[in-house]
């Protein structure tokens, strides 16, 4: 396990949140290695103790834990640095090449490649160094291409960890388990079985802060391409021969190069776009997103994987800003049974089965069947709607980025983006850009607070916002 980590943008918003907040807590919990340092890089100018400070200030140590913090912080040291100076660059970061070390791009994208550059000549690149970036990896097919092949000269794939934070997330970790581990499901996963899937992301946040990046993706760009798009592999992809990461990829890959290409005569009735305008959020006043804005921050899609498996089953994406709640689920939809029998309730009033995997707010996964409680005033034939909680998840919430991190200091890309993955699903989204300049698609104005644009409900499972079913 490598222990050293460079970590630039720490001063942005994302180290702030999450990767300092991530190795506070594997520290705290010893998941660290020993000699673990880090080495914090951004263009504010601080000494290694101002830095220590200003960050000290931002982190919460949470309870129970005295000292972690500090501990974290002694082991930080700090470089403010324009990234375009190469020179500089490799003057002050060669001495961390005596060890090997995980570099981490938590940067805009044009600025990995002067980082590259920097990197390589401070001697930060030779095997075994890795190197972890964020997303955006582009705004297209072409630029997602050009960036790829900018870090293939410096590096080889085997040590590129592109990060989708998604994957982190404990539940979309265990639908290979659950999918592949049981007989049950992997039996009835494919068209003859499941009639629809729908895979939501609903936020109660809008752009805030972060207008500048936003206007250049909308929704689509943002979300879709990478960590929704990552979901349906998951849920879409066969099984893989064995676990390895690039077994792994390569299945996905399959699934993204089988989405069909929208065209402009399916925008209309594929996808909707809309747009937050003023309303309320969780009883506040909101906002409306710039009016003159061309791009969405709602997206709903229809979704078709051409393959054997999924001909025919709809995958609906939907995402948005400034939704009522905050809910990510996946949810597979199963066809209802062929003959129903039950008096009570009649057909129409059965449920079909249906697997709901919850990321946010809660991490669930419960699986809803027909059940009957078999007591002497409810008659075994008398069937209510069940949910089974198939959650095996820590006990403890993690961030997405723990689990991301220690897996880049081991090495393991399994829970890492490809990049033929990352160009198989900028293709699909070119696919859509280009359907919607076509076909002139609007972008409809939505209240914020609301479920949003009229027509929306189309892409939207029937009870998205309803708590989840899990007892106790
Ligand atoms: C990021 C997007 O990748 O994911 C944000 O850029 C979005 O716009 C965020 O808010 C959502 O992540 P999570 O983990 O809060 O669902």
């Amino acid at each position: 396990m490598h222990d050293s980590i460079l970590l630039f943008g720490a001063t942005g918003d994302l180290a702030q949140r999450y990767l300092f907040p991530s190795l506070l807590h594997l520290l705290r919990d010893r998941l660290l290695p020993e000699n673990f340092r880090v080495v914090a890089i951004g263009r504010t100018q601080h000494d290694d103790d101002g830095f220590r400070a200003w960050l000290r200030e931002r982190i919460d140590e949470g309870d129970g834990y005295s000292g972690a913090l500090d501990d974290l912080l002694s082991r930080i040291r700090y470089h403010a640095l324009n990234l375009n100076d190469t020179e500089a660059m490799a003057a002050a970061l060669a001495p961390y090449a005596d060890r090997p070390a995980v570099s981490y791009l938590s940067t805009p994208p044009n600025l990995f490649e002067p980082a590259c550059r920097g990197l390589k000549a401070a001697g930060l690149l030779e095997p075994p160094s890795r190197l972890v970036l964020e997303k955006p990896i582009g705004h297209d097919l072409a630029s997602a291409r050009e960036i790829n092949a900018t870090l293939r000269a410096a590096l080889d794939e085997s040590r590129i960890f592109r990060i989708d934070h998604y994957l982190g997330k404990a539940p979309v970790q265990n639908l290979l388990p659950l999918r592949f581990g049981n007989t049950l499901l992997e039996a009835v996963w494919d068209n003859r079985c499941i009639e629809s899937v729908d895979i939501v992301v609903a936020e109660t946040a809008g752009v805030d802060g972060r207008e500048g990046y936003y206007a250049d993706y909308g929704a689509l760009r943002d979300m879709v391409q990478n960590h929704m798009l990552q979901l349906l592999a998951l849920v879409a992809m066969e099984p893989p021969a064995a676990l390895d990461a690039d077994s792994i990829r390569d299945e996905k890959r399959k699934v993204l190069r089988a989405l069909r290409p929208m065209t402009a005569a399916d925008a209309a009735s594929d996808s909707i776009r809309g747009r937050y305008g003023p309303g309320v959020v969780e009883g506040r006043a909101a906002q409306g997103f710039k009016a003159d804005s061309a791009v969405e921050t709602f997206v709903g899609l229809r979704a078709w994987i051409d393959n054997w498996r999924w001909a025919g089953v709809p995958f609906r994406l939907a995402t948005g800003k400034r939704l009522p709640s905050r809910t990510t689920e996946v949810l597979i939809n199963f066809k209802p049974v062929t003959h129903w029998l039950f008096d009570r309730p009649n057909a129409r009033g059965a449920t079909p089965n249906r697997l709901r995997m919850r990321l946010q707010p809660e991490e669930t996964i419960e699986l809803g069947l027909m059940g009957s409680l078999a007591a002497p005033e409810w008659g075994a034939t008398e069937l209510m709607p069940m949910s089974l909680d198939m959650a095996m998840l820590p006990p403890k919430r993690r961030i997405a980025y723990e689990r991301l991190m220690i897996d880049a200091l081991k090495g393991d890309q399994t829970l890492f983006v490809r990049d033929d993955e990352v160009e198989a699903a900028w293709r699909w989204i070119d696919s859509i850009s280009a359907a919607w300049q076509q076909a002139g698609t609007p972008v409809h104005e939505y209240p914020a607070g609301s479920w949003g644009p009229n027509g929306a409900e189309a892409f939207l499972p029937r009870t998205v916002g309803a708590p989840s079913g899990r007892r106790g």
